[in-house]
């Protein structure tokens, strides 16, 4: 009688899909005034190595098969390369943010006139508060939502009406983590990584119980901003410094890109910041 072969379980061959994304370069990027923790206009930004790793940002989306579309950024408007910040687009949807800060707002109007020239179904500009894709993820069947630091349970009711999809209402108590995109990346439409420090324990539950699967990040991973990256199914751009991550994706089958934008950082911002997705629908409503 043979010995029986060791069990191996294999991770699941994952696939990516073309993506469209918006991004804005920073070429007003600067740090002036500080709305979170990571901000300090006394450390000196500079200026052309953050459009330097910008652009590496750029053409590594276009080198695994992304489409990237630009919006100019403002003079004096020194946030607007975190451009996940500027709406929601969902299967030609799209709702224009309204932002917390007055040091923000401006960017707004800016974003909104941008969509208004895409060829969108329907835009619609926040009437609540909401910082776009910072507080909302996007995962397949429902939205993720944010709430505790940018964003109010009225926003996430906005939203849900607005895509006719449900929102899953997340708190967030570690002000290290102001926007979900901080503590949580949507990897495909049922697997998520997030660092459970940064959510209220009710939070928390829910989470476990929605990703049984999740894969979760620990502290030094979140302060490197790894859980601010972007999936595209297979390959998920991810900050370098959040190697325990980087090991956890890998084992799950995903490809880790890492793309360093740590000049950005000053601004509180990593990858996923600099991103918006204009999603399609993936589900049998198709838009
Ligand atoms: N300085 C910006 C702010 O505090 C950074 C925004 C980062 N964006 C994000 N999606 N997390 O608003």
């Amino acid at each position: 009688m043979t010995a029986a072969a060791p069990l191996r379980v294999h991770a699941p061959v994952r696939t990516a899909t073309p993506r469209r994304y918006v991004l804005c370069r920073p070429d007003h990027f600067e740090v002036t005034y500080a709305i979170n923790p990571w901000m300090d206009p006394a450390e000196p930004v500079d200026r052309a190595r953050a459009v330097a790793q910008w652009d590496i940002l750029r053409a590594t989306l276009e080198a695994h098969g992304h489409t990237v579309d630009t919006v100019p950024g403002e003079p004096g408007l020194p946030d607007m390369v975190f451009a996940a910040n500027s709406g929601i687009v969902i299967g030609g949807l799209a709702m224009s943010a309204r932002f917390h800060h007055p040091e923000r707002s401006a960017e707004g109007p800016h974003f909104h006139r941008w969509f208004a020239g895409r060829d969108l179904r329907e835009l619609r500009g926040a009437a609540e508060i909401n910082e776009g894709e910072g507080d909302f993820a996007y995962a397949g069947e429902r939205i993720l939502g944010g709430v505790g630091f940018r964003c109010s349970l009225s926003a996430h009711d906005e939203v849900a009406r607005y895509f006719d999809l449900p929102v899953v209402s997340l708190e967030l108590i570690d002000p290290r983590f102001y926007h979900l995109d901080t503590a949580l990346m949507v990897l495909d439409a049922t697997t998520v990584a997030y660092y459970p420090a940064a959510f209220s324990p009710a939070a928390r539950a829910v989470l476990a119980e929605l990703y049984p699967d999740a894969i979760l990040a620990d502290e030094a991973d979140a302060v490197s901003f790894g859980l601010n990256g972007l999936s595209d199914g297979r390959h998920v751009f991810v900050d370098p410094g959040a190697t325990g991550l980087i090991a956890q994706l890998r084992e799950r089958g995903f490809e880790p890109v890492p793309v360093d934008v740590s000049e950005l950082r000053k601004g509180g911002g990593g990858v996923k910041c600099c991103v918006l997705e204009q999603h399609t629908r993936r589900d049998t409503t198709a838009g």
